[in-house]
């Protein structure tokens, strides 16, 4: 696989500043999104280096997965439309996943598309939400039903923004870069394994996790194929989101996701048994216990059917063949997600 160079339109630290501020200066209209919590722990660093943003053009959003909705995008939109943004205006995302996702979709939508650049804040944008394109809002209790995938112009990321960031938040955006250990890197896992998850990790990891997705997302940007690699612990991650009403991060119920689809590639034979108890052990022991859910086998069914990842047919789910390698496609039926789900402690 290619290693990642500044080409990918992804810049990181210095490079990231010298590039952001000469974009800036051949585009005076600029508009910045940005949550209640970034407004008040990253705008201000920002402004620093890049000045301040015109308070007419500043745009802000309540934080927190439950504003990833039609109205929040409804609200952005009208307020591009009061301030009269134009073709040419562009967009600034300063925030994690849910404002990159939130606010690449507005910016994509906007007068058929709008420039936009993704600053990413946590460790889980830095790693994964600003990186591929990808956006999307929750629809009807179902993660990222209404979506698109469009190509930020840039995406700089700036470390110092996680010095703000809350413990609990870095220990999210870990599992994300476990995941992309487990299915290309073994040597990026065990590295991780050794850290803290609670601590940021340096720029070179961030750097190499970042490399792994962009892997995937350049030889396959419209997700038909080697794309869905990046899909392992999801479609049992994004379904215990969901049940979990909040009490789950993104991350969090992609570990244990994790856990649970490792299981499944144990039980149809198509991970080790070492491998199996590897990845198994050092999720448990970053992410704790499985939670308790209080839902029917129907339940999960439906909510299984109504996730992307899934075709007319069948469940396919990404799933490691061993630490460092993964298959996509795999037909996992509701019984064994079940299954797995009863098994997990
Ligand atoms: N598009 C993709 O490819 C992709 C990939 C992975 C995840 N996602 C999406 O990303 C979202 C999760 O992202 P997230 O974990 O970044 O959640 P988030 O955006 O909700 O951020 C987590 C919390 O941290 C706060 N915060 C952000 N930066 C901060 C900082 N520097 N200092 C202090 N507080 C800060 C936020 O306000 C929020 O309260 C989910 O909606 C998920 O579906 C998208």
């Amino acid at each position: 696989m290619n290693s990642l160079n500044s080409n990918n339109g992804i810049y990181f630290a210095e490079e990231a500043e010298q590039w952001l501020r000469r974009r800036l200066e051949n585009n005076p209209d600029r508009f910045m999104l940005c949550d209640t919590n970034t407004q008040l722990h990253c705008l201000p660093h920002f402004e620093k280096i890049f000045g301040k943003t015109d308070p007419g053009h500043l745009i802000v959003m309540p934080a927190g997965e439950a504003h990833k909705q039609l109205e929040t995008a409804e609200e952005i939109w009208r307020q591009l439309q009061l301030s009269g943004a134009r073709r040419d205006s562009l967009l600034m995302n300063l925030g994690g996943g849910v404002v990159c996702d939130i606010g690449g979709f507005v910016a994509a939508t906007w007068k058929r598309g709008i420039p936009f650049i993704h600053i990413p804040t946590t460790l889980m944008a830095q790693t994964d939400a600003a990186i591929g394109g990808k956006c999307a809002l929750n629809f009807g209790g179902i993660k990222n039903q209404i979506g698109l995938i469009r190509q930020p112009e840039a995406v700089c990321i700036l470390p110092d923004f996680l010095k703000s960031l809350p413990q609990q938040e870095i220990h999210a955006g870990y599992a994300e870069m476990l995941k992309h250990g487990i299915i290309a890197d073994a040597g990026l896992f065990r590295t991780l394994l050794k850290g803290d998850s609670r601590v940021p990790p340096n720029t070179a990891l961030i750097r190499r996790s970042v490399g792994i997705k962009m892997d995937f997302v350049q030889q396959d940007t419209e997700d038909r194929n080697v794309r869905k690699a990046l899909n392992f612990g999801h479609s049992i991650g994004h379904l215990l989101e969901a049940l979990s009403d909040g009490r789950l991060s993104h991350g969090e119920a992609v570990a244990q996701g994790m856990r649970a689809e490792t299981r499944i590639a144990y039980d149809q034979g198509i991970i080790n048994r070492d491998d199996f108890l590897e990845i198994e052990s050092a999720l448990h022991l970053i992410y704790g216990d499985f939670p308790k859910l209080s839902c029917s086998r129907e339940e999960i069914g439906k909510l299984l059917a109504a996730d992307k990842k899934c075709d007319s047919r069948s469940l396919n789910f990404s799933l490691p063949e061993c630490i460092g390698k993964v298959r996509t496609d795999c037909p996992v039926s509701t019984e064994e997600v079940w299954n797995a789900l009863q098994t997990i402690g």
